[in-house]
């Protein structure tokens, strides 16, 4: 076996099947053992619980090649517990976050040749899924569900790479209070396709989502969540129920605090707020950290200072320090890297 002859470094976001997938199936209260296979279709019966009420929940995570050659994942525990979690909020059994975490190493390696390699910018997306097999047609949860984990060589998310995007608030709400936004199931992604695509016809990368109770304070985007630096380098970091926790995010307001000796301030965030600030970001799995260079609302237009150039001066040493750490070249806090091989 050797490594795909892929173009690394010019990789976008997208899908491209890779060799092997991990399978596991609920049944009569209990997972199977699990395998790697090779289909990447799935046959559902056309009453599944996942056809017909989105019984869906996801992960997304990335493995990286390191210099000396060896292929390791960054905090695959957070996502074995938040998908945990997220199962559990659309009633569907959790996965074992301890198999998760085999299943995660297992997949990689079946797929290790798609791993891209060390300096060429890109990763090994990772998307673990579970869904509803079972078939329903009242409304109600399944008895039979699916996990399963694929992987696809991807570059960055946003076109252009790490250059400054502009983005735009909807009119739209992407979660509700009390809803299901601090999970990530693709009924909050359906959600956010026609804002998305008004936003894309429009111009922008993104949509910046406010807060569905009074529409006054900022949540996130639709697979991000954001980041503000103020006039004295505080880091502030949007909170809200209705947000995505962002293993990202977590990570930056670590780095932030440990590495940079950065002040951080996470509270609710105001939209009034942002004309004063200095840089924003937007951060995740997909999105790494991207540099926000504007923000439109309605006739409102805030170019930030940090402009639509380069990064800022403190996201630019947030990635610099994060993706540092994701690809070996900084040492990493205890327990955020797991080798794989
Ligand atoms: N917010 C949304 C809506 C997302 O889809 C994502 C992507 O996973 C994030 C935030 C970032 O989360 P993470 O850093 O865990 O990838
Ligand atoms: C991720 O960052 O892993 C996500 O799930 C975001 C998605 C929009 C690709």
């Amino acid at each position: 076996m050797a490594k795909k002859n892929l173009d690394w470094g010019n990789i976008g976001f997208s899908y491209m099947p890779t060799d092997k997938r991990y399978v596991s199936n609920w049944k009569a209260g209990a997972w199977d053992d699990g395998a790697l296979i090779d289909d990447p279709n799935v046959t559902l019966n056309e009453s599944a619980g996942m056809l017909q009420y989105c019984q869906q929940v996801f992960e997304g995570l990335k493995a990286y090649t390191w210099e000396d050659g060896s292929v390791v994942c960054f905090r695959p525990d957070l996502n074995a517990e938040r998908i945990y979690n997220s199962a559990k909020r659309i009633e569907m059994p959790p996965f074992p976050k301890e198999k998760f975490l085999e299943a995660i190493d297992a997949v990689v390696k079946g797929n290790i040749d798609w791993v891209p390699p060390y300096g060429s910018g890109a990763s090994l997306y990772i998307r673990p899924y579970e869904f509803a097999t079972g078939v329903v047609i009242g409304v109600k949860p399944a008895d039979e569900y699916q996990f399963r984990i694929f992987t696809t060589p991807v570059g960055p998310y946003y076109k252009g790479g790490a250059n400054p995007i502009a983005i735009i608030v909807s009119d739209f709400d992407r979660a509700a209070p009390r809803g299901t936004g601090a999970v990530k199931a693709g009924l909050n992604y359906a959600m956010s396709l026609h804002s998305s695509v008004l936003a894309h016809s429009a111009g922008y990368a993104e949509n910046l989502y406010l807060d569905p109770a009074t529409r006054t304070y900022v949540e996130e985007t639709g697979g991000s969540n954001a980041i503000f630096v103020d006039e004295n380098n505080t880091l502030v970091v949007p909170k809200s129920p209705s947000i995505l926790p962002s293993i990202t995010r977590r990570s930056i307001v670590y780095v932030a605090e440990h590495y940079l000796h950065l002040k951080v301030d996470e509270r609710p965030v105001k939209f009034s707020e942002i004309k004063g600030f200095k840089e924003c970001g937007l951060c995740g799995t997909a999105a790494v950290i991207s540099p926000v260079g504007r923000i439109v609302n309605g006739d409102e237009v805030i170019n930030l200072p940090s402009g639509m150039d380069k990064a800022g001066e403190v996201i630019g040493e947030l990635y610099d320090t994060l993706t540092g750490i994701q690809t070996g070249k900084k040492e990493a806090p205890e327990g955020w890297i797991r080798h794989i091989c």
